[in-house]
């Protein structure tokens, strides 16, 4: 391709040069990249120079955000003239290169997670906003979410077209069509979903200790403030340093990222940029604390509208949120029940552990789902004396299976009477 023809501007050219090189002429920092060698058995490398002009145009919508659709950039919506993002955020800060990192936001198994399903021509069901997504939605999500748009582009937009050609593109490289048509398929190195540090819900992250760390570790490149307190990196095109905090370019409490045991594993495998891989669970999840406390300034993003809904089974969705979601509707009684035991409900869910409450979630929606509490051993259907045995063992060791009745936790009184209760009525 003849990328003349595109006509873009010389700065932009510069760039394009260095596209997938080690420097993109900061200061000599490098960008998080692919190691095409070691994915070589299930991806092959995409190479920029050799894409249509709108899976070009994708990329440059992707990894040159700030200079495209950003603040810098001459996209913008035809009828307000606004730029479509107001950040100087990349979509690349992070999805890695464009997307073409394992863990770091992938995007080579999107095509194939959001197709929809044949039956029902849904796509997979998202749980925080309660309604089945496409690949489009997903974007649209992100423009919201991950970059704080009040707006993202209709699905039809030539920008949201140029994006989702960039994705199909990526994913083109998977070597075996049967994992590019099913992601699930992929080889566990491929890391189409964030990284995780095995564990995690049970510890609990200090963020005074992280605030050291990140002064150590992190602050050369990411600012001390992040930079949070506004220092705005206009002119620079593309990022130089992504904001992990601010009131206009930190992520949203609505990202993912502000998951603190996720922000933990994503920045464990990926930072320091120029030593990955050093910081312990510990240090990562203590530095992740402190970068998502609340005292920082952030956007709210669509934080307030998610686990708002009932989900199609009729279990109410804040029930199934993430113990560490911290935004979102909550629901009704928890945070009495951890209170009235003397748990800061706001420390737990802001720094761990996290089992406590994942548990007692679990347990009630088990509880509402289960519309004959006392049948709890097999035969099911039939109430006998091998459920009032089941119930007794369980009550002794205060398993949730006897945990029938509020408060949950506690086993008293009231569980045998709901025990008693369900066998005397009798299952439906
Ligand atoms: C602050 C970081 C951040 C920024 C900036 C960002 N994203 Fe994301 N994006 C994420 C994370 C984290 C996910 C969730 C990945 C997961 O759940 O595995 C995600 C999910 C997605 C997905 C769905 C991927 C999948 O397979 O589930 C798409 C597509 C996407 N983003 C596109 C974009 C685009 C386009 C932009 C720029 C306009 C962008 N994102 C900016 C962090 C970001
Ligand atoms: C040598 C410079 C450098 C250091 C040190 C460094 N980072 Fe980064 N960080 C970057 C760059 C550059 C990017 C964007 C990489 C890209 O675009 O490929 C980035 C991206 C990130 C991202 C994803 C982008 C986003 O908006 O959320 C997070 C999170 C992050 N860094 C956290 C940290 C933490 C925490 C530390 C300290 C443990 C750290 N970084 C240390 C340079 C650095």
């Amino acid at each position: 391709m003849n990328k003349s023809t595109l006509a873009i501007p010389p700065v932009i050219l510069g760039f394009l040069c260095a596209a997938f090189a080690d420097d993109l002429g900061f200061d000599g920092h490098d960008l998080v990249e692919p190691d095409c060698d070691a994915m070589a058995s299930w991806y092959t490398c995409r190479d920029i120079d050799t894409a249509p002009p709108n899976v070009f145009r994708g990329y440059e919508y992707m990894h040159l955000t700030s200079q495209t659709l950003g603040p810098d950039g001459d996209t913008v919506y035809p009828d307000t003239g606004e730029p479509y993002v107001t950040t100087v955020t990349s979509c690349s800060s992070c999805h890695f290169t464009g997307g073409q990192v394992p863990f770091g936001s992938p995007v080579y198994q999107s095509p194939s997670k959001y197709r929809a399903d044949p039956g029902t021509g849904l796509g997979p069901y998202f749980r925080p906003l309660g309604y089945h997504r496409d690949l489009e939605d997903s974007v649209i999500d992100c423009f919201r979410n991950c970059m704080n748009a009040d707006r993202a582009p209709a699905k039809d937009d030539p920008v949201m077209v140029a994006l989702v050609d960039y994705i199909r593109w990526v994913a083109d490289g998977i070597n075996d069509p049967e994992m590019r048509e099913d992601w699930t398929q992929l080889p566990s190195e491929a890391g189409p979903s964030l990284p995780s540090i095995p564990g995690v819900q049970s510890m609990r992250a200090d963020p005074l200790r992280g605030a050291g760390l990140y002064a150590n570790r992190c602050a050369d490149c990411h600012s001390e403030d992040a930079p949070g307190a506004g220092e705005y990196r206009i002119g620079e095109e593309r990022p130089r340093v992504p904001a992990l905090w601010g009131s206009i370019d930190g992520y949203s409490r609505g990202a993912a990222f502000y998951r603190t045991p996720v922000l933990a594993a994503y920045i464990q495998t990926h930072m320091p940029l120029d030593e990955p891989g050093t910081l312990s669970d510990q240090d990562a999840l203590d530095i992740a604390a402190h970068i998502n406390a609340p005292d920082k300034p952030r956007p709210g993003g669509m934080a307030d509208e998610m686990y708002c809904h009932d989900d199609p089974d009729g279990i109410p969705s804040a029930l199934r949120k993430p113990a560490d979601w911290l935004v979102g509707c909550e629901y009704p009684g928890e945070r009495f029940h951890f209170e009235s035991m003397g748990t800061d409900f706001d420390d737990m869910v802001l720094n761990g552990p996290w089992t406590e409450l994942a548990a007692w979630r679990a347990a009630e929606v088990d509880r509402l789902l289960n519309a004959c509490p006392a049948d709890l051993v097999p035969p099911f259907g039939v109430l006998d004396l091998a459920d009032v045995g089941a119930f007794v063992i369980a009550f002794l060791d205060r398993d949730a299976d006897a945990d029938l009745a509020e408060p949950i936790g506690v086993f008293d009184l009231a569980d045998v009477q709901a025990f008693v209760g369900s066998f005397v009525a009798g299952c439906p």
